[in-house]
């Protein structure tokens, strides 16, 4: 339920309270402070800023909330973490979460999270991460639900329910706006895109989580539209509060108000003050200026006082609201008790096994007999405890991890069974490793290579320009294949990577991306104790020059209709150019070598054509999924509409539902759909949200790239 000021009673509350403060009282409620940042000590001491950030214990936390109690107001802190995948206990990155394709586990995990920072005093979570992730190069890839619009807004709105279940917990939706959209897939870069697109990509994953309840939003560091979204009047009053009728908090990222004189749209930060504050930004985050210089623009007039009024009245309805004003401190034998408790571990490995994908699975060699063979576990990541908990950790540990290789271990039957040699590194190191590697491979019948990135080679600010596998590990695959033995690859990465010849080298692929600490799932899915169900949420480029590449493109006037003809730039595509004037590459096919929506399962499923049932002007559409193979196992289905023709251009088709069937050998279930008006509807040139009539396409598919569709029309009303 969207977040709403409609409580008279807290209202009354608020004001009473505002009739005592003083401007500068009020200005401080709409200060962030860093809480380990040296110098702050004494601010955090006085008690009157609205937010400390990144104090992580009860102890700690219930000492500076004290500090709250003994000013004029006692008006408590916000205490804000960024609890992005977990807090102690690390779950899987949002990324892989997304490819459960399942909104009730990561509400499940999202609770989870916040059921343990709030133990630790934590009250404010700076999340979801809403960003549509076209740009795999964006290390930042890894913090939402990749690439899909609607996925993301499914994922955001289950994570804001999640957090709100715990007691004296709020949500920060972010980056608003178009984030996910630095040009060349750098961190803060320009957000050069239409206000077409903003409309139909980058909106919808927020306007799901105001409608989900979030009761703040943090505003992005990028400018869209020529402005920096710290200043962004239009973006933020316009369309944010008056369209989507966001009454919560509107927070600036960090430092995010000072940078306005580096965007060049402030020549001071008198100026800065002046264009975030008139825009709608309401808590400075670590940049000083509201401090500095909003009290001084109020009492002069410069600033309408009434701006700061709406804004405090915000952000103390919400305080009184989560009823931290009754209580404020947290009970230090609870926190003991919850952090890293058997329950969160168990949903952490619960969640690790839901979202590992499985890419590749040749002559069906996964998954692996427990005994009676030989196995070379190698890989710089085998034996990592760091890489897979990802760059957004919070408070998570190395030693909490369970190791692929330690769970491959508690696995088999027989230890003795088992080498491991680390094979190179990461990034660097020598040719050694890898022939002592490769001598070792002779005397094994399997080979388990854990490759991927550095936990440090996503995240913020941690973008890359190419792609590809890291170091040596390519030469190591490259060595192994030779000798002829079959090797399964398990990926621990924050990002999609360029795997067109990891590919080639392997038989079996996993990614298991940032998994946090459960290795345990990786070894339960190569060893057959679960039967893998994610499938990717973004698309995997061939090769980095494809990126942009993502599922719901456009069509364009010249579609390339061979896309899988062209392997390299050879004679052959050179005449084929002289004939053919249509959008592709000359040196590589236009397909992704992964697309968006797959993955494999142990099983297999059959899909029956796509029915359309329309009664009272309801559209059904459904298919009936069949489990066509020996074992049990659970498909996610997917529903993709295409408009065919329409005012302005549209994607090709877009993902509007999706459900997970589990089904026993041979048992069918019928995946159903009804198509709702805002499946429809879109943002036309005028910017309005409309749906027209005219012919759709509907396909009921295991993936964006399969199957078959069927047509029905909407008539004019
Ligand atoms: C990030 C935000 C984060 C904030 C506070 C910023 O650099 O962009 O996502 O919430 O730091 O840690």
């Amino acid at each position: 339920m969207k977040f709403q000021m409609n409580d008279s009673a807290i209202i009354k509350q608020v004001n009473e309270l505002m009739a005592q403060m003083s401007i500068e009282d009020k200005v401080l409620q709409m200060v962030y402070v860093d809480g380990p940042v040296p110098g702050n000590e004494a601010i955090i001491k006085e008690g009157r800023v609205g937010c400390v950030a990144n104090v992580f214990t009860s102890s700690e936390i219930n000492k500076i909330q004290s500090y709250t109690e003994k000013t004029k107001h006692a008006i408590p802190y916000l205490m804000i973490a960024d609890v992005i995948q977990g807090y102690k206990t690390i779950f899987p990155i949002p990324l892989a979460e997304a490819c459960s394709f399942d909104p009730d586990m990561v509400e499940k995990t999202s609770k989870a999270a916040a059921r343990e920072a709030g133990a630790s005093g934590i009250n404010w979570i700076a999340g979801p991460m809403v960003d549509v992730a076209r740009d795999p190069r964006w290390g930042r890839i890894a913090e939402g639900a990749g690439e899909d619009t609607y996925l993301n807004g499914v994922m955001g709105a289950a994570r804001v329910k999640g957090y709100k279940d715990v007691d004296r917990m709020i949500s920060c939706t972010k980056h608003y706006l178009a984030y996910g959209t630095g040009e060349g897939g750098r961190d803060y870069n320009t957000a050069e895109v239409s206000e077409n697109t903003l409309r139909n990509v980058y909106l919808p994953p927020f306007k799901a989580c105001v409608e989900a309840g979030t009761e703040s939003i943090m505003i992005a560091f990028n400018d869209a539209l020529g402005v920096p979204m710290s200043a962004n009047k239009y973006l933020l009053q316009d369309v944010l509060r008056d369209e989507l009728g966001f009454e919560g908090h509107l927070a600036t990222d960090y430092q995010a108000i000072r940078e306005l004189i580096t965007h060049g749209v402030a020549s001071d930060s008198i100026e800065a003050c002046r264009k975030a504050i008139n825009a709608g930004s309401e808590l400075d985050m670590a940049a000083n200026i509201y401090i500095e210089h909003l009290t001084g623009l109020i009492e002069s007039g410069e600033v309408d006082s009434g701006i700061i009024d709406r804004a405090v009245l915000r952000i103390l309805y919400i305080k009184f609201s989560m009823g931290i004003f009754e209580n404020r401190y947290y009970d230090e034998e609870l926190e003991k008790t919850i952090t890293l408790g058997d329950d969160l571990k168990k949903i952490a490995l619960e969640s690790a096994r839901n979202s590992i994908v499985l890419l590749k699975n040749d002559h069906s060699i996964l998954p692996l007999k427990k005994s009676g063979s030989r196995i070379l576990v190698t890989g710089p990541l085998a034996d990592n405890n760091d890489a897979p908990l990802g760059w957004w950790r919070c408070q998570g540990k190395p030693e909490n991890v369970i190791t692929v290789l330690d769970a491959i271990k508690n696995t088999v039957a027989e230890k003795s069974t088992i080498e491991y040699l680390k094979g190179c590194e990461i990034i660097g190191g020598g040719s050694d490793e890898i022939e002592s590697t490769v001598k070792a491979a002779g005397n094994a019948d399997v080979i388990i290579a854990v490759i991927g990135e550095h936990a440090k080679m996503s995240g913020e600010a941690h973008c890359r320009s190419d792609i590809s596998l890291p170091g040596r590990q390519l030469q190591l695959l490259a060595k192994l294949r030779a000798t002829g033995k079959p090797i399964i690859a398990v990926l621990i990465n924050g990002r999609p990577l360029d795997l067109s010849s990891v590919i080639e080298y392997t038989d079996a692929i996993v990614e298991a991306w940032q998994f946090g600490i459960s290795g345990q799932a990786v070894a339960d899915i190569i060893f057959g104790d679960f039967n893998p169900s994610a499938k990717t949420c973004v698309t995997f480029p061939r090769r980095t020059g494809q990126i942009p590449i993502y599922y719901n493109h456009k069509t364009t006037g010249r579609p390339h209709e061979t896309p899988d003809t062209i392997e390299h730039l050879n004679d052959e595509a050179l005449a084929s150019f002289q004939t053919t004037f249509n959008s592709k590459y000359m040196d590589l096919k236009s397909t992704p070598l992964f697309p968006f929506g797959f993955g494999l399962s142990y099983t297999t499923f059959s899909y029956t054509e796509v029915a359309i049932e329309n009664s009272n002007e309801t559209f059904t559409a459904w298919a009936e999924v069949t489990n066509t193979g020996k074992v049990a196992g659970a498909e996610i289905v997917q529903l993709y509409i295409g408009d065919v023709t329409a005012s302005i251009t549209r994607p090709v088709k877009e993902l509007k539902g999706f459900v997970k069937l589990h089904l026993a050998p041979g048992e069918s279930k019928r995946a159903e759909f009804t198509i709702s008006p805002d499946m429809l509807s879109f943002y036309n040139f005028e910017n309005k949200l409309v749906v027209e009539p005219g012919q759709f396409k509907v396909w009921i598919a295991p993936d964006s790239a399969t199957g078959n569709y069927q047509i029905f029309e909407i008539k004019e009303s």
